[in-house]
Order: C-alpha cells, then structure tokens, then sequence
C-alpha cells in the first residue's frame, strides 16, 4: 500500500479520538501519516479537551504543521484524504468544499442534519470521482463485530428483541456549545442515538415501521426512546440520553434476545452469551481501536485495495433518513409510521 496523507479539519474533541487512531497505526507501521491539522480556532491545537468516551490521547511526536486557513493548507500541502471533524451542521459544506478541491473525505457522523445535504454529499463525491466516508465508527469496534458474527452463525436461532442504550450528561466541550444548539446539532437523537440507529440497520436492515418519543429539557429532543419494528416480529428500541447528571458515566450497553441465548454487553467488558442451556460465557475476539480500524479501512478503500461494502455513504445517508422518519413519529407524539 502506498503512503497515504491525512489532514484533520477540525482539532476538537473527536479529532483527539482520531489522532490516537492514527498514531496506533503509524506503530503499526501502516502507511498513513498525518501531515497537517486545520482549525479556525488556533488554541485548539495544544488544549486538553475531554469528551464523553475515552480518546486514548497522549503526546506524541509531531509529524504535522497547523494551519487555521483551509485554502492555505490546500496551497501548501500534499494532501490525499481529509478527515472532516467540525461539528455537524459544517460537514455538508465542506465535504463539497474539499471533494470538489480534488481530495477524498472521510466525514464524522452524522454524515449532516439532513438527508437531502447528505444526498448532495454523494452526488459530489460521484461527479469528482472521490471517495466519501462517514464515520460510523461502531461498524468498526470489535465488540459490535463480535455480537454480528455471532447473529449471522444463526446458532442462537431468530432474534426476537434488542435493545441498545446510550447515555451522557449534556456534552459540553464543543466550539461555541454548539451540541446544546438544536439547529446546530439536531438534537440527541441525531448526533447520539444515530450510532445505535445505524448499529441496528446494519445487523438487522430496513425496519418496516418505526416510532419515537423524545424530551425537552435544556435543549429540544435531548433524551430519545424510538423503536424499529420487523417484518418477521423483531423490536428493536433505541433509548439515548443527554440527560444524564453531571457525574453519571458514559454508558452504552446492549441486549439482544435470541431464540436459544441472550446476547450482552455492558459496555466495557467482553461481549457475554447467556445460553438457554449451559454456563455463560465471554465471546473471544480481539478488540483493536476502532478510530485506528476506521482509518486503515478508507486508506484502503482510496488506494482500490478494497471496494467499501462494509460502510457506504449511501448507507449513511439512509440512517439519517430513519432519524428524519423517527422525530416525523415523535413530532406526532410518538406515532408508528411506516417506513
Ligand atoms: N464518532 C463519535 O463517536 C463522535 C463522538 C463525538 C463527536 N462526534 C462528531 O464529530 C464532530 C465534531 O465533534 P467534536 O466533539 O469534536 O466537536 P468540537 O466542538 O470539540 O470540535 C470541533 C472543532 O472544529 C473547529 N471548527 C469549528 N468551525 C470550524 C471551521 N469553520 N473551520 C475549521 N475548524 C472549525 C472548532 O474550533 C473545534 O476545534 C461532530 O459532528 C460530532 O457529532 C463523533
């Protein structure tokens, strides 16, 4: 695999999450190097910035230059992918913006606020001939893996129910806060829950029907409760929360209910099958940093070593549309709709 250059736009919160993915890689000796980071705000670059999960961040050696001007870091810089970390209602621009300048994006979820801005995304991506990825980062996290290659043996017969959490106190890192600003952010469900949304699409596929209800509280839709309904019975329900007190811990456990066994997590061990019959048992699987697993995979992607089945843009995009169908449902006070 040839070289490939990285520029980070945007040194906030999940930037640092993403540069411990890259420095996991550069140990590894894969051939992906970050040469320049970009950020409007020049403190960002050396600050310590806490997020709700962990980003694994330490000092390293430095093999980028900063730049707060994107044009000049354009100029003066060979760059193959940018990996786009503003916040979110900034994504759809310049995902276009850098397309069009001639370099592959990987973007943050979620892809934008809405999904015609993420159909505009891929229509760019198309016409420039470059490659486009959103990072639904879960499809790389080994114990989201392990729990899918579990399901797809079919050795615990039909899953019936599942059940995915993910709760936080209101974040309150972001550049000029603007998590709590709904217009910014679109609220919990969009900028949270979307990981477990895309999590059960990707297990399960297209729910039939689909209903929400949300609460406001500090901000507009920031706690979620939806629930993805299955042609062949499957629930699944997707509780988020950004209400959570200030000390509570970060927490995003999941269930799922089979036929022959219970599927587990509690969000920070290993993923435990609970069998009808017999003991309880770990799952065995490696779990490699994610953030690091995302960025070797679109490496490859860009290089044509690999076709992008796993994570396509336009999978993104329909997960954004089931947010919209979600919050149509709880606009209307939590009604079933099809979908
Ligand atoms: N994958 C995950 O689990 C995960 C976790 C957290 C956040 N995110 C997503 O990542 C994105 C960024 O979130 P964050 O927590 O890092 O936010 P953040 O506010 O901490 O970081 C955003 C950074 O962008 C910079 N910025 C703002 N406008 C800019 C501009 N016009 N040009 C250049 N830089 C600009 C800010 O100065 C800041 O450093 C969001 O879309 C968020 O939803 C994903």
């Amino acid at each position: 695999m040839q070289e490939t250059k990285i520029a980070i736009l945007g040194y906030g919160g999940i930037a640092r999450a993403h540069m411990n993915g890259y420095n996991i890689l550069k140990k590894k000796g894969a051939p992906i190097r970050v040469v320049a980071l970009c950020d409007a705000d020049d403190t960002q670059f050396e600050k310590d910035i806490k997020i709700n999960v962990d980003t694994g961040a330490q000092e390293e050696e430095k093999s980028w230059r900063t730049y707060t001007d994107l044009d000049e870091m354009l100029a003066k810089e060979e760059i193959d992918t940018v990996d786009i970390c503003v916040p979110t209602y900034l994504h759809k621009e310049y995902t276009v913006r850098l397309l069009r300048a001639g370099k592959n994006v990987q973007c943050e979820k979620p892809m934008a606020l809405t999904a015609a801005d993420c159909a505009e995304m891929i229509a760019t991506a198309r016409e420039c001939s470059k490659h486009l990825m959103v990072g639904q980062c879960l499809r790389f996290c080994g114990h989201y893996l392990a729990l899918k290659a579990e399901l797809d043996s079919g050795k615990h017969g039909k899953v019936m129910t599942a059940r995915f959490e993910r709760l936080s106190p209101l974040p309150t890192w972001g550049f000029d806060n603007w998590f709590v600003d709904f217009a910014r952010s679109g609220g919990e469900m969009l900028d949270m829950s979307i990981h477990d949304y895309d999590m059960a699409r990707f297990l399960f596929g297209e729910p039939e029907k689909v209903s929400a209800v949300t609460c406001d509280r500090e901000i507009h839709e920031q706690t979620s409760n939806g629930r993805l309904y299955y042609k062949d019975g499957l629930i699944v329900t997707v509780d988020g929360s950004w209400a959570e007190s200030k000390t509570f811990p970060f927490s995003c456990p999941f269930r799922v209910v089979c036929e022959k066994a219970t599927i587990a997590w509690n969000g920070c061990d290993k993923v435990r099958v609970y069998p009808n019959e017999g003991e309880a048992y770990d799952l065995d699987y490696e779990n490699e940093d994610y953030m690091a697993e995302e960025a070797l995979f679109f490496a490859k992607v860009t290089q044509g070593e690999v076709k992008n089945e796993k994570n396509p843009p336009e999978s993104a995009m329909q997960t954004v549309a089931l947010i919209e169908k979600l919050k149509e449902s709880a606009a209307c006070g939590g009604a079933i709709l099809g979908y």
